[in-house]
């Protein structure tokens, strides 16, 4: 018999994936061995599903809410969706602007496929949500990537898009990310209103990733889709996974013009056939019962990034601000990173791993978001309150014990940090 097997495509071969779930196996290993480990390393809520989504999801499929659905949504779920959008953000959607889905993750793809052809140019800004990159590179397009900076809060650059548009001949979109994950940054109303000038009636598509739009702790959020103009250039993704701790339950929707919306339905049509019917009612239920629930729960983030911030602001070395929307907190390690020879995310594998027997941290390096993020530590922040604290005290004290961490590094050297 042949012992030939087929060849895998360069994009198999290439994939890249959302390190978090690496962090998160070894982290349930640990403890599964009986190791104490905080866990700060996925974006997760800690709290139940939103009461109301959870009744009414087990009474939808009690009452045979159970087979195929529309590809683009129930239509009484885009109606609720539409009317709560316009509501809560000012966009001016209708039902036919919306398409359900499986959570906002994808929307990237279902956008890539939408508008994006080999070799086209798509701005990335960096940190960046690692699973964009292999959504642009499917379709044989290029990301490009421009840093944000904790000096300009983790704010998205006008002057970057403007450049980006006017010299790179093969410009096609953008990426934007608002809250953003992993830096914590939030376009301000005027940096979307510019945005959307700089783009109305170009060629520039945008993905506009919104699944902390109920997370912005100084003012309100804004989106994108409520400019003038942006039905015809965007797409909006939003999700149930961090509003309503569905994370779980796979759902979120996309805003757009109709013309795209049906087309993404065609989309939904050729893989997924439908998102669950009776996940969708859930939906319904959380939107139409659960926004005091959901704002009660988005005050005990806040409360937990605050207290976080607060402590990881003692440490030496670390440079920390107060994210601007999120559960997460994006502190820059920079120093401790030099002084003990290890970059960012052997620090964090370090805190999990190495530091003690018994107890372990997990959190991510910066660079699971891209090079821009060498340097910083991504906590997020679904532990009770004690054990914040305590994760924050056990940094403090194992970036101080530079026996483990040389015997770390003596059996992790992909994690030695070169010469600056
Ligand atoms: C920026 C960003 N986009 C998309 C997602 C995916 O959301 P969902 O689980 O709803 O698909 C996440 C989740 O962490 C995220 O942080």
């Amino acid at each position: 018999m042949s012992t030939t097997t087929p060849p895998l495509s360069a994009f198999a071969r290439g994939l890249t994936a959302e390190t978090a779930f690496d962090v998160l196996a070894v982290a349930k290993r640990l403890k599964a061995g009986g190791k104490d480990v905080i866990e700060l390393q996925i974006g997760d809520s800690p709290y139940p599903s939103s009461s109301s989504a959870t009744r009414a999801g087990k009474a939808a499929i009690d009452a045979g809410q159970t087979r195929y659905a529309p590809s683009l949504g129930l239509p009484e779920f885009r109606e609720t969706i539409a009317r709560t959008v316009r509501a809560e953000f000012g966009i001016p959607a209708a039902a036919e602007n919306v398409v359900v889905a499986p959570g906002a993750k994808p929307f990237e793809q279902f956008f890539c496929e939408l508008f994006l052809e080999p070799g086209d140019a798509v701005l990335v800004f960096q940190p960046a949500f690692p699973t964009y990159e292999p959504n642009i590179t499917r379709r044989g397009a290029r990301p490009v990537y421009v840093p944000l900076r904790q000096e300009d809060q983790f704010r998205p650059g006008l002057a970057a898009i403007e450049r980006f548009v006017e010299s790179d001949p093969k410009a096609k979109a953008i990426f934007l990310n608002s809250p953003h994950n992993p830096t914590g940054g939030v376009a301000t109303r005027d940096d979307l209103k510019a945005i959307a000038d700089l783009v109305r009636g170009t060629a520039i598509a945008v993905f506009s990733d919104e699944p902390y739009c109920h997370m912005v702790w100084a003012g309100r959020h804004h989106s994108l889709l409520a400019e003038p103009g942006m039905f015809d250039h965007a797409i909006a993704a939003f999700t149930f996974s961090k509003s309503y701790s569905m994370s779980g339950w796979r759902l979120g929707y996309g805003v757009t013009s109709a013309r795209y919306a049906d087309l993404i339905g065609k989309m939904i049509n050729t893989d997924l056939s439908c998102t669950p019917p009776f996940v969708q009612l859930a939906g319904m239920a959380a939107l139409e019962h659960d926004a005091a629930e959901r704002d009660a729960t988005m005050a005990k983030f806040r409360a937990k990034v605050e207290l976080l911030v607060g402590e990881l602001g003692k440490v030496d070395g670390v440079t920390v601000l107060m994210p601007a929307g999120t559960f997460y907190v994006f502190p820059h390690v920079e120093p401790i990173c030099r002084r003990l020879g290890i970059t960012s995310h052997g620090l964090a594998m370090y805190l999990l791993e190495g530091a003690d027997d018994r107890r372990g941290v997990a959190c991510l390096g910066g660079e699971c978001f891209g090079e821009a993020g060498r340097g910083f530590l991504r906590f997020s922040c679904a532990e009770p309150d004690d054990r914040l604290v305590e994760a924050v005290k056990f940094l403090a004290d194992a970036v101080t014990r530079a026996d483990r961490v040389r015997a770390y590094l003596d059996a992790n050297s992909k994690y030695r940090l070169g010469p600056a």
